[in-house]
């Protein structure tokens, strides 16, 4: 029997090559082995995005780039998690399973704890129940569709250490009915750096997007910092920003080349960014024709979602009847 893979990705920004190459890929290799599903976690963006507009063209623009990047919603189940009653119910009876304090020490909750305490404001100032409650909507996701391996990135560990918890307290009380989690942290996929240097994060805005206009990209790609050498100058290939962008995309003959290049003097960073353009564009065309077509005619995500669905509650309605009983209220 194969195993279940699942993860939720929040649809608070446009997936940007970061995203394609330390997400979106690993996943979607994932699925050859897996049972695999993946959803769209609305409700859980609904702790920072406030704009209905803006959070209703966020989950089609996430849904199309997953479809464009190769999802096949024939072979994973891809839902929204809002399309779940299940998983909020499931919520309710988890949270009863879990302490306070395991709550209060998540780090996205202590952060902002902390940070209010530096600036000497009331603890919780400014923080929605929501931010604190995360962690368990997070554990329902996962517990909901019995879930053995869940690819996340490092920063989502304690989260599954969260879950683990919750489900083994559950499995105590009320009877081995939760499986409990692994999580899966890609270790070998590097962090694609941004224009700037640092890793490509939507926060500090430098990022490099996957399926917008030639023009936006061409734009990005000209603004990635680099050192102010004169072209003739000899320079460091191993400490360039836009030598390491390079990396992922081109050939290892065209790599070596370019590193030749570097170290004898001669290159102008003008030239190597319109190579990266040309490398780049030429790799998200395909997915950038599937991405427009989608977003052109959203019902067919809307299809696709609601067949997906269907697809997890046929998991989620019996494994939740199982639980009512088990808790004695049916
Ligand atoms: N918290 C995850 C993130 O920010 C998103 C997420 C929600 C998730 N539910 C999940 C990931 C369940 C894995 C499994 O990236």
């Amino acid at each position: 029997m194969k195993k279940t893979a699942l993860t939720g990705i929040k649809p608070t920004g446009s997936p940007h090559i970061g995203n394609y190459l330390g997400a979106i890929c690993p996943a979607l290799e994932l699925t050859k082995n897996h049972d695999a599903l993946y959803f769209i976690a609305d409700y859980h963006a609904l702790t920072t995005v406030t704009d209905k507009k803006l959070l209703k063209e966020q989950i089609y623009g996430l849904a199309a780039t997953w479809l464009a990047s190769g999802l096949d919603p024939e072979k994973v189940t891809f839902y929204r998690q809002s399309d779940m009653p299940e998983v909020f119910e499931l919520s309710w009876i988890l949270s009863c399973c879990a302490s306070k304090g395991l709550l209060n020490r998540a780090h996205a909750y202590k952060a902002s704890v902390d940070n209010n305490e530096a600036t000497g404001n009331d603890p919780d100032y400014g923080i929605n129940c929501g931010l604190f409650y995360y962690p368990i909507l997070m554990a329902a996701d996962i517990l909901m569709f019995s879930s053995h391996v869940v690819p996340v990135g490092q920063d989502q560990k304690q989260h599954l250490e969260i879950t683990r918890d919750i489900a083994q307290a559950f499995n105590q009380t009320y009877g081995n009915i939760l499986t409990v989690p692994e999580p899966l942290i890609q270790e070998n996929v590097k962090t694609v750096p941004g224009i700037d240097g640092r890793k490509m994060s939507k926060s500090y805005d430098n990022v490099i997007p996957l399926y917008s206009t030639e023009k936006k990209l061409k734009k990005r790609i000209n603004q990635i910092v680099t050192d102010s050498k004169e072209v003739e100058d000899v320079k460091d290939p191993d400490n360039c920003n836009l030598f390491e962008i390079y990396t992922y995309f081109a050939s290892p003959e065209d790599i070596e080349k370019t590193r030749g290049r570097y170290l004898a003097g001669g290159l102008p960073y003008g030239e190597l960014k319109k190579e990266l353009f040309e490398l780049i564009n030429n790799f998200v065309s395909e997915g950038r024709e599937k991405y427009n077509h989608l977003m052109e005619d959203k019902k067919q995500i809307d299809n696709i979602l609601a067949e997906g669905a269907q697809k997890a509650r046929s998991i989620s309605i019996p494994l939740m009847a199982e639980i009512r009983k088990a808790i004695g209220v049916q």
